[in-house]
């Protein structure tokens, strides 16, 4: 038996449980993919020989917030049961050439974890599906969606494979020297970088208030506030509104975030820091203690601005003008910055 746990923004790792548990069945083996985001883990109990899979999307070198809590609360085993971890990763396909994602943390966390709590691991494996990153860049193309998935799922079928007849698939170790590298990373975007993200988004004139984007969010992020859509801080980015909303209203507001992060910085340096750092001397320590203290003030300063300052927007929205300017400097709201969504099993290339 199969226990296949998945979360999924905007439908990668869904697709990847999909494959793993059809690969079980199609030898005679029970499967079952379960949705973390509609899963209380405190009810989970692991049976002796059952396996147990694990897919997720990687979300700043890192598992988002939401896989994070439930791999914590995931309960021990005595049984030493087998995990398979699959991260999808943001893959891209550039002049024929497949570029991979990359995991940081993401899969080394997980395996820990699982090892701490009794589990043999036995799959470690990233699926560099489509990235869905389209705050940052457009969605790919049709064709390329279809070239990286048909890769990707022939691989995870091996993947699935290779565990059924009792092997391991460690391939995510390969990764190893860069994802050590660019872990710090990840500490910078799980403490700081999610929440710029999160307040980046804005509804254009164009939202009609239906609402999907609010009940559609996995971990309830939105809310309809004065009718227009508000992105609260538990936002994780996983894309699913941006890219499901029907009226294609939902942007990235390039030009507020821009504007802020300039004007927050010159204001740290031009007035904050000469008014605060002679009532706190510990802000000007040298050496490494120093930069970190530093990090930290501006960083908590910046996020308190920042959920002020996107309050703010939020109002102004309201205001034609200020919904052109947000809406005109965004980059999502032109006309070539496809969104992008997992093909269902119906779309897929088999
Ligand atoms: C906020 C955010 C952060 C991301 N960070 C990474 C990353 O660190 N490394 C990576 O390879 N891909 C990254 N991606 C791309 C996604 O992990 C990738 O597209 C994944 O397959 C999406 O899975 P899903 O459709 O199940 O949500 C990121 C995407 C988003 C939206
Ligand atoms: S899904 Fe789109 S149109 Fe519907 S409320 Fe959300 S932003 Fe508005
Ligand atoms: S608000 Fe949108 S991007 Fe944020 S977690 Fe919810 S569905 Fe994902």
């Amino acid at each position: 038996m199969l226990r296949m746990y998945y979360f999924s923004g905007t439908g990668n790792a869904r697709n990847v449980a999909r494959w793993m548990t059809e690969a079980w069945r199609a030898r005679g083996r029970e499967a079952e993919e379960i949705d973390i985001a509609a899963t209380d883990v405190d009810a989970i109990t692991v049976r002796p020989g059952e396996d147990i899979g694990l897919a997720s999307p990687t979300h700043g070198f890192n598992f988002p917030p939401i896989t994070l809590a439930f791999l914590f609360a995931f309960p021990r085993t005595s049984w030493r049961n087998r995990v398979c971890i699959l991260n999808t990763r943001g893959g891209v396909r550039l002049f024929g050439v497949y570029v991979p994602g990359l995991s940081g943390v993401a899969q080394l966390l997980a395996a820990l974890v699982f090892l701490l709590k009794g589990y043999r691991v036995v799959g470690m494996r990233p699926v560099d599906l489509p990235s869905s990153w389209i705050s940052l860049h457009p969605g790919l193309r049709d064709d390329t969606i279809r070239a990286i998935y048909e890769r990707c799922e022939a691989a995870t079928r091996r993947c699935a494979n290779r565990l059924l007849d009792g092997g391991r698939d460690l391939r995510a170790l390969f990764d190893l020297p860069q994802d050590l590298l660019i872990a710090p990373i990840s500490i910078g975007y799980y403490l700081v970088g999610r929440f710029l993200f999160a307040k980046s988004f804005i509804a254009s004139a164009a939202c009609d208030a239906c609402g999907a984007c609010v009940t559609q969010c996995p971990v309830h992020a939105v809310r309809l506030l004065a009718g227009r859509p508000f992105w609260s801080h538990r936002c994780e980015s996983c894309m699913r509104c941006m890219n499901h909303c029907p009226k294609r209203a939902i942007e990235t507001a390039h030009g507020f975030v821009v504007g802020f992060l300039v004007a927050f910085n010159v204001a740290v340096a031009a007035l904050v820091y000469p008014l605060v750092l002679p009532l706190v001397p510990v802000l000007s320590g040298a050496g490494l203690g120093g930069t970190a203290t530093r990090f930290a003030f501006e960083s908590a300063l910046m996020l308190a601005v920042l959920f002020l300052s996107y309050r703010l927007l939020h109002l102004g929205l309201r205001f034609r003008p200020i919904e052109r300017l947000a809406v005109l400097t965004s980059l999502t709201h032109f006309a070539f910055w496809r969104r992008y969504r997992a093909p269902h099993r119906g779309q897929l290339t088999r």
